[in-house]
């Protein structure tokens, strides 16, 4: 394991913002990952472990140690009547994982075609869209238990998964190092493409017969036609969740703006689209030196090259007082800020 010094992150975050951090590292193994902790503590430094940087607003130039989780292999480790269980370690893209299920028609994760990041950091915020959830397709995952240097198994349960959260956010955060995750994927596919862009697509295709990679194609097409490419225009997908409101917040809204994009969420609740919210306040298609609010999805936050972290966080922040001022609600932000 090599650890190299005072190098620019710009290619390890899909914001492409250029700063530098004072150590970089990457893993490849669980005693890369001891050696690496260990060179952090006995320089009292400051560590911070990324997958594909896609979630990641930095702000600043980081002083520590970046480690950057390069653990891979992907292997069907046993089947089923209905089932099988891929395995998959956390430093694998997350597309070329589903690249690799739908060859195999391994089905269940089409709809998560195209997700920038890495296996490692799907379960962190349990990765969403088009209908279904990490949540959804998963068994088990293995991770790094830090203060104990353990390894320690999470099931489903474990990992109280929710809308972009997990234990590993929450009451757990920063204790563990995810090594590899378990899927559990259908022989018999039982697609889901209730999320109304998709039957659309899938009739603009011609698609006569529902297959996984029809619907990972749809989504492909749907992705492809309003979010930015983050090897084009560097961003981190949506920068805010979609608020979650209940039932008499929800009532009051739709009396005041009656074209606002409610959804039911879990029980009593309620999810408003942040992007309309966005858009009402003017800020889709904004665009300042090299940052912005994306022309198609005013959820995306955009830089368009040599942009700043903290001009986009500065950004995010007025784009959060005008829907506050607007509409009362609060956006919490997807996207790690560092
Ligand atoms: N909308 C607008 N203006 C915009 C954007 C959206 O009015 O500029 C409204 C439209 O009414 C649209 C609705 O918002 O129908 C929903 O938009 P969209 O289908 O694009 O989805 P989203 O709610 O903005 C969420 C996820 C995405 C995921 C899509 C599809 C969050 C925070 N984002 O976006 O996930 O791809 O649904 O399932 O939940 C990500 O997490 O990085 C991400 C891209």
């Amino acid at each position: 394991m090599e650890i190299v010094q005072n190098i620019s992150l710009k290619a390890f975050n899909t914001f492409g913002i250029d700063v530098r951090t004072q150590y970089f590292t990457e893993i490849e193994s669980v005693d890369d990952i001891r050696e690496a902790l260990s060179f952090a503590n006995k320089n009292q430094l400051p560590y911070l472990v990324i997958g594909g940087g896609s979630n990641i607003l930095f702000t600043q130039n980081f002083q520590g140690l970046i480690i950057k989780n390069n653990l891979k292999s992907i292997e069907v480790i046993h089947e089923d009547q209905n089932n099988y269980y891929i395995k998959s370690s956390a430093g694998e893209v997350w597309h070329q994982l589903v690249l690799y299920c739908i060859e195999n028609n391994y089905a269940g994760i089409e709809n998560l075609s195209l997700i920038p990041g890495s296996v490692g950091a799907a379960p962190l915020q349990n990765i969403g869209a088009y209908g279904v959830e990490l949540k959804d397709v998963f068994y088990e995952l293995e991770a790094y238990h830090i203060p104990t240097q353990t390894i320690e198994k999470f099931d489903l349960n474990d990992c109280a998964f929710d809308y972009r959260e997990s234990i590993f956010k929450t009451k757990l955060k920063n204790q563990y190092i995810i090594l590899n995750i378990t899927l559990q994927l259908k022989k018999n596919p039982q697609f889901n493409i209730e999320y109304g862009a998709i039957k659309e697509e899938l009739e603009k295709m011609n698609c006569t017969s529902l297959s996984v990679k029809a619907i990972s194609q749809a989504v492909i097409n749907i992705r492809s036609s309003k979010l930015p490419n983050p090897k084009e225009i560097g961003n981190a997908g949506s920068f805010f969740k979609n608020p979650i409101i209940n039932q008499e917040q929800s009532g009051q809204l739709k009396k005041e703006f009656p074209s606002i994009p409610i959804y039911p969420s879990k029980a009593n609740q309620f999810k408003v689209a942040a992007g309309w919210l966005i858009e009402q306040c003017g800020w889709k298609g904004f665009r300042k030196a090299d940052y912005g609010c994306h022309a198609k999805q005013a959820l995306v936050l955009v830089n368009y090259g040599t942009a700043k972290g903290q001009e986009i966080f500065d950004l995010s922040t007025a784009i959060n007082e005008s829907v506050f001022e607007k509409f009362g609600i609060e956006l919490e932000c997807e996207v790690n800020i560092v």
